[in-house]
């Protein structure tokens, strides 16, 4: 039914192992099938909950160094900044895990948040080119193996917020905005088609302040909450999946 799978966990540490399997499980089917996996990241709580991966058995299980890493979105700060998702990302998984450091690719931080998103879609243009990134079937748009999102109690999800004009979708793969209601204002993000165009999407959420967020996204609650942006991630050829633990799942009809 579009949906997606619900995987309803009963703490965080529980839904952290299911996490980091289904991420190891991902990247061990695309390493096989075409030699690398693609994963865009997100910001938030997102990434503690996939610190499990930085264990001695991912170490030896996950084939590091096909992995190519990218950003859903991303906050227009520089690298070093404690807003970055960057900074997020390597403080807490990417340097505890062999990955090739000319793997990561992260934003132009010295640019403009126009520029910035004019660059990273350059920047995924050429690895579409050399097939590092795959292609839609459908569009012409990239088709990352794995985008991992998180989910705010507005029903953002990257940097598409409710009601605002990136969400349309005809700017391209990566677009900009300026006025984010959730700080740092600058950012740049993912358009809704490259979200849709994903062959994995897994949207992590926990906590009641959710709850409401998660049921409207869900749950057949009518016409108004159609333009919800967590509501509008249904892959056209790939699978969506939503981490959830208890508090955020309560408001779900049939919990
Ligand atoms: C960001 C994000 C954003 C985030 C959600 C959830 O850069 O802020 O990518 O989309 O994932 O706001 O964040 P929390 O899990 O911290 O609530």
């Amino acid at each position: 039914n579009g949906r997606g799978e619900l995987r309803i966990h009963d703490s965080i540490d529980e839904l952290s192992t299911d996490l980091a399997d289904y991420i190891a499980e991902l990247s061990d089917a695309s390493v096989k099938e075409r030699g690398v996996f693609t994963i865009a990241l997100s910001g938030g709580s997102l990434i503690g909950l996939m610190g499990r991966l930085c264990e001695a058995h991912y170490k030896k299980t996950v084939d590091w160094g096909k992995w190519h890493i990218f950003w859903a979105d991303e906050r227009v700060v520089a690298k070093n900044h404690a807003e970055s998702n960057y900074k997020l990302a390597k403080d807490g998984l990417l340097s505890k895990v062999p990955i090739i450091p000319n793997h990561i690719h992260s934003i132009n931080d010295s640019a403009s948040a126009e520029q910035a998103a004019e660059d990273y879609e350059f920047v995924i243009r050429q690895l579409v080119r050399t097939r590092v990134i795959s292609v839609s079937e459908i569009n012409d748009c990239p088709k990352f193996d794995l985008i991992i999102l998180g989910m705010g109690p507005d029903g953002h999800v990257a940097s598409l917020f409710p009601n605002h004009s990136a969400l349309n979708g005809n700017d391209g793969w990566v677009t900009f905005i300026t006025d984010s209601p959730k700080p740092p204002p600058e950012r740049i993000t993912f358009t809704m088609p490259v979200l849709n165009s994903a062959s994995n999407v897994a949207v992590v959420v926990t906590g009641i302040g959710k709850s409401e967020a998660v049921h409207l996204a869900i749950d057949n609650v009518g016409p108004n909450c159609l333009l919800l942006p967590a509501r509008m991630v249904r892959p056209s050829n790939g699978k969506l999946v939503w981490f959830l633990d208890k508090p955020a799942a309560s408001e779900l009809d049939n919990f």
